[in-house]
């Protein structure tokens, strides 16, 4: 396929192919690998300057429990996830599945078993969608730095690359994305043979959802530790360390709370975007008690409040405004108020252009008695304290007349009303 047509064939499926993408929300972002031995993060090889024959006896030493990629998912499924993506091969360069591109994998050292064939079991079983992380920057392959200066040792780490994408779109029945990371050091989609390469996997997976890191725009952007919405109509999904390391990493104590994982969700949902929250398993593979901990609160949390997440969802920016007690999502004539800062008995929402029939607590459904005049909606009878007990964030379900728009501008009245 040539180039125009294969942008074209990408652009007329995108919507299909990414429809239960866009409804999904969350994932869970999976980085494990070497690394993990050493618990000081994923570019420890790197960062370090570990001489490369001292850092591949750790090929030896790894030797993870049985099927740890069962608890993650069951994990995952608890917390509201959706979707798993985990590091086939991070830029350290051992391949976690049975390749015949090179020895340095997970069947033929340590570890004696397929790894990817594990996470991939453990995604069917717990009913999620499968995520590849393939990094192409790779720090053990001989070509892997060689090939920015000479022709045929790019040509080599080419085929290697190509290989090894090969196997894991064939090996594995249906995977749902492809998640490329670092393309140093070739500098463009033609050096990287990027084309040809997603067209060989678009053939294999006709399905398959890719991101933008091998240097082609692709299917979604992929901001990183970052929350920021791509330009309206672009898909995007927001990566999130959860302690400030990708690989298992105990002196990384600065866990985020649950409480702030639910505003993350806030924030994607409201810009029409998705979050990929991390967790760096230790590498028997089972997974840090302060993830878990988080996790299970958050799923508690989303399981009484999915609803203001999940699915079709409009974005808020340009409609809705903020406010000091809280930030909306939306849904076509629905606003969803989640309140992080409760103000006690009366909560009031200021330059709503439309009007309520309804509000209600998401959580339990009970109505809310309210007041609506011209410039405020006045909440009434509320409690003295927030009502949710798990992070302190309680959602409105506010039921407009129409499509929802609030306005407040930055001065006391807005410039048409003088
Ligand atoms: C960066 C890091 C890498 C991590 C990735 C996740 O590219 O180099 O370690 O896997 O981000 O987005």
């Amino acid at each position: 396929m040539d180039k125009e047509k294969y942008l074209r064939w990408v652009a007329s499926t995108r919507e299909r192919r990414m429809r239960w993408w866009k409804e999904a929300r969350f994932g869970m972002f999976i980085h494990w690998g070497l690394y993990s031995q050493l618990g000081r993060h994923e570019w420890v090889m790197n960062r370090e300057r570990i001489p490369l024959e001292e850092y591949e006896k750790l090929a030896d030493t790894w030797k993870p429990k049985e099927r740890p990629a069962r608890e993650w998912a069951r994990l995952a499924k608890e917390a509201g996830m959706k979707y798993m993506v985990m590091t086939t091969k991070h830029h350290e360069g051992f391949c976690l599945w049975d390749t015949k591109q090179t020895d340095y994998n997970a069947v033929k050292r340590g570890p004696g078993r397929d790894l990817v064939r594990e996470f991939v079991d453990a995604c069917h079983e717990f009913g999620l969608k499968v995520g590849f992380y393939y990094s192409l920057m790779d720090w053990h392959h001989p070509d892997g730095a060689r090939c920015a200066k000479d022709e045929v040792a790019r040509r080599r780490f080419l085929d290697f690359t190509q290989g090894c994408v090969r196997e894991l779109c064939s090996n594995y029945g249906k995977i749902d994305i492809l998640w490329y990371d670092v393309s140093w050091p070739l500098e463009d989609a033609d050096r990287w043979e990027t084309y040809k390469m997603n067209t060989m996997v678009r053939e294999l997976q006709p399905d398959i959802i890719i991101n933008n890191r091998a240097k082609l725009d692709e299917d979604f952007g992929t901001p990183e530790e970052r929350i920021t919405p791509a330009e309206e109509g672009r898909a995007w999904e927001s990566c999130m360390t959860f302690n400030g390391s990708w690989g298992y990493m105990p002196s990384a104590i600065d866990w985020r709370s649950a409480r702030e994982v639910v505003q993350m969700l806030r924030t994607v949902t409201a810009g029409q975007g998705n979050l990929l929250l991390n967790i760096g398993p230790a590498p028997d593979g089972s997974v840090p008690p302060e993830a878990v901990e988080r996790l299970t609160t958050v799923g508690k949390w989303v399981a009484l409040n999915g609803e203001a997440l999940y699915g079709q969802v409009d974005r808020a920016q340009g409609w809705m405004e903020w406010s000091p007690t809280g930030q909306w999502t939306l849904k076509g004539n629905v606003g969803y108020f989640w309140c992080d800062r409760w103000p006690g008995g009366e909560l009031v929402i200021g330059g709503l252009h439309t009007r309520v029939r309804k509000v209600s607590y998401l959580a339990t459904g009970q109505t809310v008695d309210f007041e609506q005049t011209e410039k405020r909606l006045v909440l009434k009878g509320l409690p003295a304290k927030n009502p949710d007990e798990l992070v302190g964030i309680c959602v409105f379900k506010v039921e407009f007349d129409g499509l929802p728009r609030q306005e407040l501008g930055a001065g006391y009245v807005t410039l048409d009303e003088i």
